[in-house]
């Protein structure tokens, strides 16, 4: 059904990458309706709040982000054009018809399992209906119902790109609103992230990022008949022509099994990076947030992984000031950061989601014993991470040059460890992989030099007069 596009889409997305990855999809379902993606707020007749909530007050965020907003639906009316507003994501789960009835300028709620069925919501939109709200976890899957991507040359998502896989979490962690907004695990079959990867890869992906709230519990069906860990997945997908990184977030320590690790041994596409979460240090600790292990399986984890890979560079989260935290298992999350070593990290406050079972504990820290904590740990966590990045100064690497840079005739690539590294570099070079020096060291970037454009096999230093304006 070719559509001209005579209307315009404007996704807002927040939170982690499977939002990112989902409103990539929301804008695929919605393109045969006649929509088109726009980066301006201003000029949309769709506005979509693809949102999370992870973070303290998310819901109040959302509310506030819609005032501000509003203005874009009055002007719209003013030029007789109906914009529609949409709120989708984990806080649209969450607040389901709350939504509407606190903001009633939206028109439309749904959630993460629920935006294949936009071609109908909308529909009944135009029909004239309003403060539509569908927050189900419906049986079909979306993924079954999802459109393939719209572009004519396979998934035109750019270099580097996110591919999901498994979906939801039946860990229950006690801080974490996560089982409730995206619903009980769930594995995509092989097939069908192998036929989306190849389709990824025939429009110019050369990196994939398989994704997963909880990526490492992944067991699809695969057409062998047997089910399939993530760790098989990876080997298969890494057949897969053209395809020259592979990685894969967020994993739960409990879920590395023995394939996975011997994946990281044996397949040279798979990125030396790794973002292991592991919250605390502390037993006590690690067992009140439901986590099901304890520091030393994560120690030994950590150890198994780099025989594994010696190369392999760690990431991960962490919550400070959980209910119940004594100043003596916040030293225990220190020690455990200096035997691991981090490459880089998250940290935060632990902040009660409302229906989690650590909000209700009567043992909260104080607010000022949480930024006393949070202050250390970034601390060391920055020192590990400007320590990895400056060992890296003039040593060469593998870098996917994968978007273009804020100056002329700059580039941006990743290197194998996930940092951001600027080098001068032709716009042709744009979605390739170049040998590059690196030459300065940051605390978020490595400065880098092209050595060689291997991806083309020829070799040379880039001239300044190579150097197209960008
Ligand atoms: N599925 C992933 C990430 C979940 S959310 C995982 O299991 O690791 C991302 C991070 O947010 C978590 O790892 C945790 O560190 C943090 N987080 C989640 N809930 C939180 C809360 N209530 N307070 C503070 N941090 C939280
Ligand atoms: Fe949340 Fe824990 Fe599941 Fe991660 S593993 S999504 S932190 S419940
Ligand atoms: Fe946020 Fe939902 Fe992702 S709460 S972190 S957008 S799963």
């Amino acid at each position: 059904m070719p559509a001209v596009p005579s209307k315009k889409l404007y996704i807002k997305t927040y939170g982690c990458q499977m939002n990112v990855y989902d409103s990539a999809r929301m804008a695929d379902v919605l393109a045969p309706l006649g929509y088109a993606s726009t980066e301006d707020a201003a000029e949309a007749d769709f506005v979509i709040l693809n949102t999370c909530h992870i973070r303290e007050k998310a819901s109040e965020k959302v509310y506030s982000e819609l005032g501000r907003l509003r203005r874009l639906k009055d002007k719209g009316a003013a030029e007789g054009r109906r914009v529609i507003f949409g709120v989708a994501g984990c806080v649209a789960q969450a607040e389901g018809a709350e939504m509407v009835r606190r903001a009633p300028m939206v028109d439309l709620v749904f959630g993460p399992q629920t935006y294949h069925r936009l071609p109908e919501l909308v529909a009944r939109l135009d029909g004239g209906a309003r403060g539509l709200v569908d927050t189900d976890f419906p049986a079909d899957s979306k993924f079954d119902r999802l459109p393939e991507e719209s572009a004519p040359d396979g998934a035109n998502r750019g270099p580097a790109a996110f591919l999901s896989v498994q979906e939801g979490c039946d860990k229950f962690c006690s801080f974490c609103v996560v089982p409730y907004t995206r619903g009980a695990e769930f594995s995509r079959p092989v097939a069908d992230i192998v036929a989306e990867a190849q389709r990824m890869a025939a429009g110019g992906t050369r990196e994939i990022t398989l994704l997963g709230q909880n990526v490492n519990a992944y067991h699809g069906a695969a057409p062998d008949g047997a089910t399939w860990g993530l760790g098989r997945l990876l080997r298969r997908l890494a057949e897969i022509e053209g395809l020259a990184r592979l990685r894969y977030t967020t994993s739960h320590p409990r879920d590395m099994d023995a394939e996975l690790i011997a994946a990281h041994r044996d397949e040279p596409k798979l990125m030396p990076y790794l973002h292991l979460p592991v919250q605390a240090g502390s037993d006590r600790v690690l067992q009140a947030m439901n986590r099901k292990h304890t520091a030393e399986d994560y120690r030994r984890l950590v150890g198994a992984l780099r025989d594994a890979r010696p190369d392999l560079a760690l990431s991960g989260d962490f919550i400070v000031g959980f209910p119940g935290e004594r100043e003596r298992d916040f030293a225990d999350t220190l020690r455990l950061v200096t035997d691991v070593g981090y490459a880089q990290a998250y940290s935060f406050k632990y902040s009660p989601r409302p229906g989690t079972p650590a909000a209700g504990v009567a043992e909260q820290v104080p607010e000022e014993a949480k930024s006393e904590r949070l202050a250390a740990l970034q601390q060391l966590l920055g020192e590990q991470q400007l320590a990895f990045n400056r060992a890296k100064v003039g040593s060469r690497m593998s870098v996917l040059l994968d978007r273009r840079g804020k100056r002329a005739g700059q580039l941006l690539g990743r290197s194998p460890w996930m940092q951001s590294v600027p080098v001068a570099a032709p716009a042709r070079l744009l979605g390739t992989l170049a040998e590059v020096e690196i030459v300065e060291a940051h605390a978020n970037s490595l400065i880098g030099r092209v050595v060689t454009t291997g991806d083309e096999g020829h070799t040379g230093d880039l001239s300044e007069s190579d150097t197209e304006a960008a």
